[in-house]
């Protein structure tokens, strides 16, 4: 989809801990046109968190805030708020960020705080969700993106993608492939959540079906 000037762009936050391949292919599909927004800032709570130096070079806004320097949860929220606000966000997409925000957190983004995890929730929320899946002995596991409420792991489910469980699998084998549709799922997620007009009716999202030519 190319944009025009007219198209307006969503201001997006992506918190991440780690590695931050999600942020990665998000951010490639920004560049491709695949939905109209930008990354206005990336912000770890680790500061060797190798995606905040993947955002660094390619020349993003970066912003590492540690939990321990605060004496609180709250002051550790209060202080990411602080830094979303100034960057104006919009929409804020949590890619491996490894914490559980506040209901009062989540309430100053409704509904337009985004989270990918790695199983097909409500399967095996929390850590590990691979290896959970291999203990349970799932033939088919895979990712889900879903709106942020105030539980770990839960709100409703925009996209899903499946992924056979191989009897040969060890969790990071699994975790490989399931990363692979991670990449697709968020984008995805993302350009369905920014284009496409939606509605949340109990735990259930809506999109209006496709205008025909
Ligand atoms: C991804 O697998 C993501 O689904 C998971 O952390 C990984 C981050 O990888 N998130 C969760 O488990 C959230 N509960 P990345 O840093 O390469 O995007």
């Amino acid at each position: 989809m190319s944009q025009t000037s007219a198209t307006p762009v969503t201001r997006l936050a992506v918190l991440l801990s780690g590695r931050g391949s999600n942020f990665m292919a998000l951010q490639a599909a920004i560049e491709n046109g695949d939905f109209p927004a930008q990354i206005v800032l990336v912000l770890s709570d680790r500061p060797g968190a190798a995606g905040l130096d993947a955002a660094r070079q390619l020349g993003l806004t970066t912003v590492a805030l540690p939990r321990r320097d605060e004496p609180s949860r709250r002051d550790h929220e209060a202080k990411i708020l602080a830094a979303l606000a100034e960057a104006r966000t919009e929409w804020v997409c949590l890619a491996g960020f490894m914490r559980v925000l506040s209901a009062s957190f989540v309430a100053h983004y409704p509904r337009r705080i985004v989270n990918i995890h790695p199983s097909l929730l409500p399967a095996f929320p929390g850590l590990e969700a691979q290896a959970q899946a291999i203990e349970h002995g799932v033939k088919v596991s895979g990712c889900t993106v879903h709106l942020v409420d105030a539980g770990m792991d839960s709100g409703p489910i925009v996209v899903q993608r499946t992924v056979v469980v191989e009897d040969s699998d060890t969790a990071a084998e699994l975790a490989e492939r399931i990363l692979e549709e991670e990449h697709q799922a968020y984008p995805e997620a993302m350009s369905r959540l920014l284009s496409v007009p939606w509605r949340v009716v109990g735990r259930r999202v809506f999109f209006a079906p496709k205008k025909k030519l």
